[in-house]
């Protein structure tokens, strides 16, 4: 229902009015979006969430109106009655869909004034990021954000709809937890009541939600924020929104099938994109060899190879010895990149693995004279068995990362990913969803020289590798799936633990003490020891899927209040000091002191 203000009653949104509504009175109600004086007639384009309408107000057909009309200025708020009329021949604007039409104002009423906003409010504004977020409220007058919060909210309900009408309940959990390890720092919040003590804000439900399935609720779901207090990227915010889902008596083929219907219905109702059944999968170790990570970008085919048995015992001093140390050699053919990429091109892609810890990126050119490398002359018989090795045509260039087996594939993914984009491997509008299947359990942490948990302590082994506990930890798989979409990690999940002494190896294989497996874990042991059910979840990263799902560049787009890189609000100025008094209600007292 529109809203209406005494005799003031909005009729229509400014995105309804057509041809067939011309005679018709309307009362209309918005945002000037522009306001232009042609010879006295003064036309403004009326905006609200809905969309624009044009409104005429000229000295010939309403005097008063007119006067009135002379002092709005962009972003007033006003109502407007009047006739709507066809647009004179030559004024109409086939780009709107109110483009025909226009409303002739018998009365005119400023709601308010506004102050002159500090950037244009339209899409093609170039106000830098940092003034756009400061006047959040303004950038979110912007059609772009308002189509993009639209989106989110149909992914937000379609999720919602889909889980209800497959028996999900909506469950909440708390915000004031005890810390949960899964790899990020804990937001932390002092209790006054308890002087010395912190809660930590959640970095996901994880236990709640399993507690839930202890609990006998065995088809969960919520869609909840996460606190994470780590390095930000470009699709990370320090709070996000996850879509939790936890089932009991499942296995992982239930869920995916599930999940994928989940996908089938918003991509449909949100997109019209039809996909099909049967998402594609891939095992982690494939994923890695073939595309440097474990959340491929699988729109285009381009494949990473290990060429270290060919370059073994090369000429080439810096492969030789990579092999020789336990390192990768990976090259990467870029098809018909030869025509396209300049020596600059070269250097500049260079430039990128260099900034992501790579030694150098050695190509060979494949001309049709022959070999164009800097290595070629090092490498003897082994350039032509590489070059066939990587199906290398005249055209294609070849590039090579050696290295450390981690640091090659973080820069050679990315290369990977500039030379698709570069290439024209990615169409807009392409959507490529693929399982990433069979995780390791446990990641080791060389820095701490201990394990951690690939996804966290909660998953479980396979059933195979459960003995490997005991001799060969880093060896064992994981019964984890994550989704990725267009090369994002949209959702990740996992068949859990449900034997608490399976759960007491895990934490012991993490290098917990028997004291502090209690201290922290001992609540959630003891609750698996009830008779808790088989089961598993996963949670999906809603901003991340409305990212993608909207074509924008970054998750701020899709978030109405986000925060900047250094987790800062600049409307609000978050984070910011406290009050002497809160300290000391909270028996607090703060000293900044240099971080190492
Ligand atoms: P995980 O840590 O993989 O799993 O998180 C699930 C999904 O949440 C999204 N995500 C983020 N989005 C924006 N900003 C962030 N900082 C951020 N961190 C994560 C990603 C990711 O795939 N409790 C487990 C799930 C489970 O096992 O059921 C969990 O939180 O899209
Ligand atoms: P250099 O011998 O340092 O002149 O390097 C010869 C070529 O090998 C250059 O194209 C370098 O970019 C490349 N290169 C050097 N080190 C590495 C490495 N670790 N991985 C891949 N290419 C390398």
């Amino acid at each position: 229902m529109l809203s209406h203000m005494g005799d003031w009653r909005r009729s229509h949104t400014c995105a309804d009015l057509r041809p067939e509504n011309i005679g018709q009175e309307v009362c209309l109600m918005g945002w000037v979006q522009r306001r232009r004086d042609h010879g006295g007639v003064i036309f403004v384009d009326l905006r609200d969430r809905e969309g624009l309408t044009q409104v005429v107000m000229s000295p010939e057909y309403n005097k008063d109106v007119h006067a009135v009309a002379d002092s709005i200025r962009n972003e007033f708020v006003v109502a407007v009655k009047g006739k709507v009329g066809m647009r004179p021949e030559g004024t109409l604007n086939d780009k709107l869909p109110t483009g025909h039409v226009e409303v002739m104002v018998d009365e005119l009423k400023i709601l308010n004034n506004s102050n002159t906003p500090p950037f244009m409010i339209d899409d093609f504004t170039n106000a830098n990021e940092d003034i756009r977020l400061k006047y959040r409220y303004l950038d979110l007058r912007r059609r772009k954000i308002q189509n993009n919060l639209i989106t989110r909210h149909n992914i937000v309900r379609n999720m919602r709809e889909y889980l209800y009408d497959k028996g999900f309940l909506d469950i909440e959990t708390p915000f004031l937890t005890k810390s949960t390890p899964e790899g990020a720092r804990d937001y932390l919040v002092p209790s006054r009541v308890n002087p010395g003590k912190c809660y930590a804000l959640p970095q996901s439900p994880q236990m709640f939600k399993q507690l839930l399935m202890v609990g006998g609720y065995d088809k969960y779901f919520q869609i909840v924020k996460c606190f994470r207090d780590e390095d930000l990227r470009a699709d990370r915010q320090p709070e996000f929104t996850q879509l939790d889902i936890e089932m009991s008596f499942i296995d992982r083929e239930d869920l995916m099938e599930l999940l994928e219907g989940l996908f089938i219905q918003i991509f449909d109702r949100v997109k019209g994109v039809k996909l099909d059944r049967g998402f594609p999968r891939m095992s982690y170790d494939d994923a890695m060899e073939k595309y440097g990570h474990d959340a491929p970008d699988t729109r285009f085919d381009m494949f990473l190879k290990t060429i270290n048995e060919l370059v073994a015992d090369c000429g080439f001093k810096v492969f030789r010895e990579v092999v020789a140390e336990g390192g990768v050699v990976k090259a990467i053919n870029a098809k018909g990149a030869g025509q396209k990429y300049s020596r600059k091109d070269i250097d500049s892609l260079t430039e990128l693995a260099v900034s992501l810890g790579a030694g150098g990126l050695a190509y060979i050119k494949v001309n049709e004279d022959g070999l164009q490398s800097p290595i070629v002359k090092f490498l003897g018989d082994s350039a032509d068995k590489i070059v066939s090795e990587m199906n290398g045509e005249p055209g294609d260039i070849i590039f090579f990362g050696a290295g450390k087996k981690d640091i090659v594939n973080l820069y050679m993914s990315k290369v990977r990913l500039r030379l698709g984009k570069e290439l024209g491997l990615i169409k807009e509008g392409d959507y490529s969803f693929v399982w990433v299947l069979d995780f390791p359990l446990l990641d080791y942490d060389a820095e701490a020289k201990r394990y951690v948990a690939m996804h966290h302590p909660f998953t479980a082994p396979l059933d195979e590798d459960i003995p490997l506990f005991d001799t060969d930890p880093g060896q064992m798989r994981a019964k984890a799936y994550d989704l990725v979409l267009n090369g994002s990690e949209i959702g990740g999940g996992s068949i859990r633990i449900h034997r608490s002494d399976v759960q007491e190896k895990m934490f012991s294989a993490l290098g917990f003490t028997p004291e502090e497996r209690e201290y922290k874990f001992g609540f959630f042991i003891e609750a698996l020891k009830y008779g808790t059910p088989p089961h598993g979840g996963i949670a999906f990263g809603v901003d991340r899927i409305a990212t993608i799902l909207t074509g924008s560049d970054s998750i701020r787009d899709v978030i109405a209040f986000p925060k900047t890189q250094k987790a800062t609000d600049q409307m609000s100025e978050a984070p910011n000091n406290v009050d002497e008094k809160q300290l000391k209600e909270l028996c607090m007292k703060f000293e900044v002191v240099e971080s190492d």
